[in-house]
């Protein structure tokens, strides 16, 4: 992933820059850096890198006094290379040239021989160099010293995903940017224009903003731009006004965004259903009636937290509304040979709107010839939104901590409406089950603060997770991809080694891991399912395992010997796994706390996952 930021302006760029990747450090945080133009007349170039986070790098800069107008700026995720100093953005060329990537030149190893053979020298082990040291080949040969001509020679040679910024200290006052499957926009000031991985990076600067497309070239200078699109001609992109709230979080509190956000799911889920009074199509956009009534089956595509609350959004739509439902995790799809029906709605489930391998998912679903496109989404300004003809936007609010929570509660709510719609459009909903459903629905922030209320019993839970290396997560149905998302939680943020089974699968093999050592934590609503899963609850006990199990306040279960339960509300019915996964949620987050781990920077993540 990485975040990266550029500034052309009058003024001193160096607090935009590290504000910008401050914004953007959810895209990865394994270390920063940046670059200016500085000295009498803009020409030297400086460059500052941490391997410590943003705030490490600004308190360098501060104590060199750093300035400059003219910048560039960048927060890691290491794909190619350790996150070292040495391998740290930007990286330069000749002295002249400096580069911040976002994405991975696929075909970084052949350009970095034939530059070697050009007598460039090679001092780091990331592609994003080969850029660096391409761009300054071009500057000096074919470019004739025009830095935007040097990039679009560069970037006709590039495979692979990018989104750059660069600079040249033979021409200061310009930053030129590219991108190609990784986001970028240009932020317009008033007097400086900037480059950002994200909107939201600019927000201390400026509101309006314009998307770059696939392909485009952008020669940001500090009195205007111009975009040029992949033939080379000049291209219009629409300015975008972006809401002031975007990206505008503070801590207030709490210890971390995580815990803000799981006890901020009561509002979230409340406001993502706000104004909706009865269950319509209108919902999904202004032309979904027609193209949900086309639709014969749903395809859903996400990845990781979205693609498990996808997977109980299957068993929704399969059981309310009766139809064929299929979910595949992105990367998987975008690479197998699969055959599409032209008549299913292919639905993307992501909080950012950013993650390569869903958007790859979507571009190679429309190229097998899916038409009809929906973005379940978190981002109203994000890539998938814009490429799908119909959005439903949850209003989980940013969601900063790594660990997807109200995202996954809101995704929730936003399928359970989706199986509901599609059910109303097919004749399979009356208006007594519309009416029941809106009621449970709207009960739901109700009932979450239930669960919420239960956080003391799993703190004591979190203090015994806290000194296991594994832990097993068991259920059934529409609870099984609830304990996926447990073990999932407590994993990113704990460490521990958690798996979910589903409770019928046990005996197959897992059973074999169950010991006094092995926590087994088991979802248990009031549901049809909970005599068979007390059947697996006893084949736990009998070989020594430890329960921790999330009952309803109906369900029939008493604590005992090696066997904790906790109640969350009454039996919701299809919704209850909005309100079973919140236990997880806090159990995950107070074994981190516990465990003393970066709970809202867990290690080797990112919260938006930009690269394949
Ligand atoms: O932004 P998206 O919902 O598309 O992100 C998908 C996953 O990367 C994300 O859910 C990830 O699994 C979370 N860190 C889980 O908490």
């Amino acid at each position: 992933m990485c975040g990266i930021v550029g500034a052309a302006s009058a003024r001193n760029v160096v607090p935009i820059l590290i504000e910008g990747i401050r914004r953007l450090e959810y895209r990865g945080y394994d270390s920063t850096g940046l670059a200016v133009l500085n000295g009498k007349d803009g020409t030297t170039l400086e460059r500052l890198v941490s391997t410590a986070r943003v705030v490490d790098l600004d308190a360098q800069a501060q104590a060199r006094h750093l300035a400059g107008t003219t910048g560039i700026s960048h927060t890691r995720w290491a794909t190619h290379g350790a996150p070292s100093q040495v391998n740290a953005h930007p990286h330069t060329s000749g002295g002249e040239i400096a580069v911040v990537h976002n994405g991975i030149i696929e075909n970084f190893e052949a350009l970095r021989e034939r530059l070697r053979a050009q007598g460039y020298t090679f001092r780091t082990q990331t592609d994003s160099e080969t850029i660096a040291h391409l761009v300054h080949a071009h500057w000096h040969g074919a470019a004739r010293g025009d830095l935007l001509h040097a990039v679009q020679l560069a970037v006709a040679e590039f495979q692979g995903a990018y989104a750059i910024a660069v600079i040249s200290a033979r021409e200061p006052g310009r930053v030129v940017g590219a991108r190609q499957g990784s986001p970028l926009v240009v932020g317009l000031g008033e007097g400086d224009h900037f480059l950002a991985s994200d909107a939201a990076a600019l927000l201390g600067v400026t509101h309006r903003v314009a998307y770059l497309e696939e392909g485009d070239v952008a020669d940001v200078r500090r009195d205007g731009y111009a975009i040029y699109d992949a033939a080379g001609q000049r291209a219009d992109r629409a300015i975008v006004e972006v809401p002031a709230t975007a990206g505008a979080v503070e801590l207030g509190p709490y210890r971390h965004f995580m815990q803000k956000e799981i006890f901020e799911q009561p509002r979230a889920v409340a406001d993502t259903l706000e104004g909706i009074d009865r269950i319509d199509a209108s919902l999904f956009g202004e032309r979904a009636d027609a193209i949900l009534r086309d639709v014969d089956a749903v395809l859903i595509l996400a990845c990781g937290t979205s693609y498990y609350s996808s997977l109980v959004a299957k068993q929704w739509i399969e059981t309310v509304a009766g139809m064929p439902c299929t979910v595949e995790i992105s990367s998987e799809y975008r690479y197998r040979d699969s055959v599409p029906n032209p008549k299913a709605l292919v639905v993307v489930v992501s909080q950012s709107g950013e993650t390569a391998d869903t958007l790859a998912a979507l571009k190679h679903a429309k190229a097998l010839g899916h038409a009809h496109t929906l973005a379940i989404c978190n981002v109203a300004t994000s890539s998938m939104v814009r490429q799908t003809q119909l959005t439903f936007l949850t209003r989980a609010g940013t969601e900063v901590g790594v660990a997807s929570t109200k995202a996954f509660t809101t995704q929730l709510v936003a399928q359970f409406l989706l199986a509901a719609t599609l059910a109303k459009l097919r004749g399979r909903l009356t208006a007594d089950d519309e009416a029941k459903w809106l009621r449970a629905l709207r009960h739901l922030p109700a009932a979450i603060q239930g669960a919420l209320a239960l956080e003391p019993h799993l703190i004591a839970w979190a203090q015994a997770f806290a000194k296991k290396q594994h832990a097993l997560f068991l259920g059934r149905g529409l609870h099984y991809p609830i304990a996926l998302e447990g073990a999932l939680k407590l994993k990113e943020i704990s460490y521990i080694h958690a798996e979910a089974y589903p409770a019928g699968e046990l005996k197959h093999g897992p059973l074999a891991l169950v010991d006094s050592e092995m926590p087994v934590v088991a979802i248990a609503p009031n549901d049809t399912l909970l005599e068979k899963l007390k059947s697996n609850l006893q084949e736990v006990r009998a070989r020594g395992g430890e329960l921790y199990v999330v009952a309803d306040l109906d369900s029939h279960l008493t604590a005992g010997e090696g066997l904790h339960v906790i109640r969350v509300s009454e039996h919701a019915g299809l919704l209850s796994p909005v309100v079973h996964v919140v236990p997880l949620q806090l159990l995950a987050y107070h074994a981190a706390v516990l465990r003393g781990t970066d709970v809202d920077k867990p290690r080797n993540l990112a919260k938006s996952v930009t690269v394949e």
